[in-house]
C-alpha cells in the first residue's frame, strides 16, 4: 500500500478530463487529490467517481479553484465557507477524506505516517519584506499580475480572503498542537507553506495569492516527513531542514509538452522513492 499524489487537474479542460478517465487503478493505494481539481460540483464530482472505485481511498484538500463563482451564476449558488462545506458533504457521500474528518493513521508502506489534510487558503504575505501585506495586490498590478481569485474567491462570511485564511490557520494548528505527538505527518495543503517554496520564474509576483507566513516553520513544529502541495503548477521536490516538500501539479493542457500520460504526474508520497543517482 502505497501513500501516492496528485493535484490541479483542472477538470474543465476536456484534454484533463479525458487524461482523469484515462489514470489506471492502483486498488492497494491511497490517492491524495491536492485541490483546484476544477471549479464546478460537477468537476469534482467527476473526478471523485471515476478515481474511487481505483484506488483503496482518496484525500482531498481544496484549491482556489473549488471557491470560485461564475459571475453569472444563479444568486443561490454557494460561495465562500458554504461553497467549501458543499464539497466536504459531497467527499463524505463517497467515502473520500477531507480537512474536516479525523486525521488518519498512514499503516501501509513507509511506516505509519498521521495524514494531515489541510485548507489553508493565503493571506497575502508571500512577498519581499518591504512591502505591507495590505499593498501586495498593488505591487503585482505594477507587473500586470492580477488574481483571478480577486473577482471570484467570494470568502463569506469572512470579510476577506485573508481573514477566512487566518481563521482556518487557527483552527488547523490548534488541531495540529493537539494531534499524535509522537507520530510523524504528511502534511497536506494545496497552497506552499513557506515563501521560499514559491517557485514562479515567469509570474513572480503572483506569490501573495500562494500562501500564509504563518505556517513558515510548521514542517518542523509538527514534525512533518513530508508535505504535499499544488497551485504553483510546477513540479519540483525540494527538501528543507530534511524534510521532503513536494509540488505534484498535472496543471493546464499548455503547460504539458512532454506527452507523457497522467499516471506519470502520479507522485509517490511514501514510502519515500529512492533517490534516483
Ligand atoms: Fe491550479
Ligand atoms: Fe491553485
Amino acid at each position: 500500500m502505497k501513500l501516492l499524489a496528485i493535484s490541479d487537474l483542472h477538470v474543465g479542460f476536456p484534454d484533463n478530463r479525458s487524461a482523469v478517465a484515462s489514470l489506471g487503478a492502483r486498488p492497494d493505494d491511497w490517492l491524495v487529490l491536492g485541490g483546484d481539481l476544477g471549479e464546478t460540483f460537477e468537476h469534482v464530482t467527476f473526478v471523485l467517481d471515476t478515481l474511487a472505485p481505483r484506488f483503496r481511498r482518496l484525500v482531498w484538500v481544496p484549491g482556489n479553484h473549488e471557491l470560485y463563482v461564475d459571475p453569472h451564476a444563479p444568486p443561490g449558488e454557494p460561495r465562500g465557507a458554504a461553497r467549501y462545506a458543499r464539497y466536504v458533504e459531497l467527499c463524505r457521500e463517497r467515502g473520500v477524506l477531507t480537512p474536516e474528518d479525523p486525521y488518519p493513521v498512514w499503516e501501509g508502506e513507509g511506516g505509519p505516517h498521521l495524514v494531515v489534510p489541510m485548507f489553508l487558503l493565503y493571506d497575502y504575505t508571500f512577498r519581499p519584506d518591504d512591502v505591507p501585506a495590505h499593498e501586495a495586490v498593488a505591487w503585482a498590478a505594477e507587473h500586470g499580475i492580477a488574481a483571478a481569485d480577486e473577482f471570484l474567491l467570494d470568502p463569506a462570511p469572512f470579510p476577506s480572503r485573508e481573514a477566512w485564511c487566518h481563521a482556518r490557520v487557527a483552527e488547523t494548528e490548534a488541531r495540529l498542537r493537539e494531534a499524535a505527538p509522537g507520530l510523524p505527518k504528511v502534511l497536506i495543503n494545496h497552497f506552499p507553506l513557506r515563501q521560499d517554496l514559491v517557485f514562479l520564474p515567469r509570474v513572480p509576483r503572483f506569490s501573495p495569492w500562494c500562501g500564509t507566513r504563518k505556517t513558515t516553520d510548521w514542517h518542523l513544529r509538527f514534525d512533518a516527513r513530508v508535505v504535499v502541495q499544488g497551485h504553483l503548477h510546477v513540479r519540483r521536490t525540494v527538501h528543507v531542514d530534511g524534510v521532503r516538500f513536494e509540488e505534484v501539479s498535472f496543471g493546464y493542457p499548455r503547460e504539458r509538452r512532454d506527452g507523457r500520460p497522467i499516471d506519470a504526474y502520479v507522485k509517490q508520497i511514501l514510502p519515500a522513492p529512492e533517490a534516483v543517482p
